[in-house]
C-alpha cells in the first residue's frame, strides 16, 4: 500500500514539473516535444531557436538523481543561435548557453553538473573585455549514444564522435572522433570504447 502511494506521489510530481516546463515551452514559443520528462525547476531562456526531440528527459534536482546536481539545468539560446537536443536524450543539471550552434544527437547521456558552452563569454584580450567587444563562438556537435560523464565541460567548436565516452570532470577543448574514451584537462583519447589504453 504504501508503495503504491509512494508511486502515485513520484507520477504527480513528474506531472507537475513537466507539465511547468511545457508552460515555459510554450510561452518562449518552443514546439512542445513528445514525451518529455522533466524532474525539478527548469531554467530556460530561448530568444533564439531551441528544438528538443521525443522522449527528452531532463532531471534538475538531487532529489530526482542521487549523483549530486548542483543546480537546475539552463538551456539557453541567445538571439541567432539554435540549440537542438534529439531524441531520447537525458540531461542532468546542465548548463548549456548556445550563442551559436549547439546540436545534441539521440540518445545522448549528459551526467550530472556538465557545462556545454559554445561562447567564451568574454575576449581574451582585456582591452576588448573593456570595451565589450565579441568574444569568440563556434558551434558544438555532440553526436548520436555520446555519454558525457560528471562534471564535463564542453567548449566552443568541439565536435564529439558517436557513442564516444567522456571521463567525468573532463575539458574538452578540441574534437574527439567516434568510439573513443577521452578524458583530462584538456581531454585527450585515452582508449576506444570497446579496446585497451592508447599508452
Ligand atoms: C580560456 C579560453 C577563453 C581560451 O580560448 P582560446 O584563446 O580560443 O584558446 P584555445 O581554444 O586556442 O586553446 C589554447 C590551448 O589551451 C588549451 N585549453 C583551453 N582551455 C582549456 C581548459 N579549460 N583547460 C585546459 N586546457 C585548455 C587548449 O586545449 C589549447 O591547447 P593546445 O595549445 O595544446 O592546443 C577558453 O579555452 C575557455 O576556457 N573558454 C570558456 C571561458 C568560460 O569559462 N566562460 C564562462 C564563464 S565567464
Amino acid at each position: 500500500m504504501i508503495s503504491y502511494i509512494v508511486y502515485i506521489y513520484n507520477r504527480a510530481i513528474q506531472w507537475y514539473w513537466s507539465f511547468r516546463a511545457r508552460v515555459q515551452l510554450r510561452l518562449r514559443g518552443v514546439s512542445l516535444p513528445r514525451g518529455f520528462v522533466v524532474l525539478g525547476p527548469l531554467g530556460l531562456s530561448a530568444r533564439g531557436r531551441i528544438v528538443i526531440g521525443e522522449n527528452v528527459t531532463i532531471v534538475n534536482s538531487s532529489r530526482f538523481n542521487r549523483a549530486g546536481i548542483n543546480h537546475p539545468t539552463q538551456l539557453v539560446a541567445g538571439q541567432g543561435a539554435t540549440l537542438t537536443i534529439g531524441d531520447n536524450t537525458g540531461i542532468s543539471g546542465a548548463a548549456i548557453f548556445c550563442s551559436n550552434s549547439i546540436t545534441i544527437g539521440n540518445h545522448v547521456l549528459i551526467g550530472a553538473n556538465c557545462r556545454i558552452y559554445d561562447t567564451d563569454f568574454h575576449p581574451v584580450d582585456f582591452m576588448e573585455r573593456r570595451r565589450r567587444r565579441p568574444c569568440s563562438t563556434a558551434p558544438i556537435i555532440i553526436e548520436d549514444d555520446v555519454w558525457l560523464g560528471e562534471g564535463v565541460t564542453i567548449l566552443k567548436g568541439v565536435t564529439i564522435g558517436a557513442r564516444s565516452v567522456i571521463a567525468a570532470g573532463s575539458v574538452v577543448t578540441k574534437n574527439i572522433g567516434s568510439d573513443t574514451l577521452a578524458g583530462g584537462m584538456p581531454a585527450r583519447p585515452i582508449r576506444p570504447v570497446n579496446g585497451r589504453n592508447v599508452a
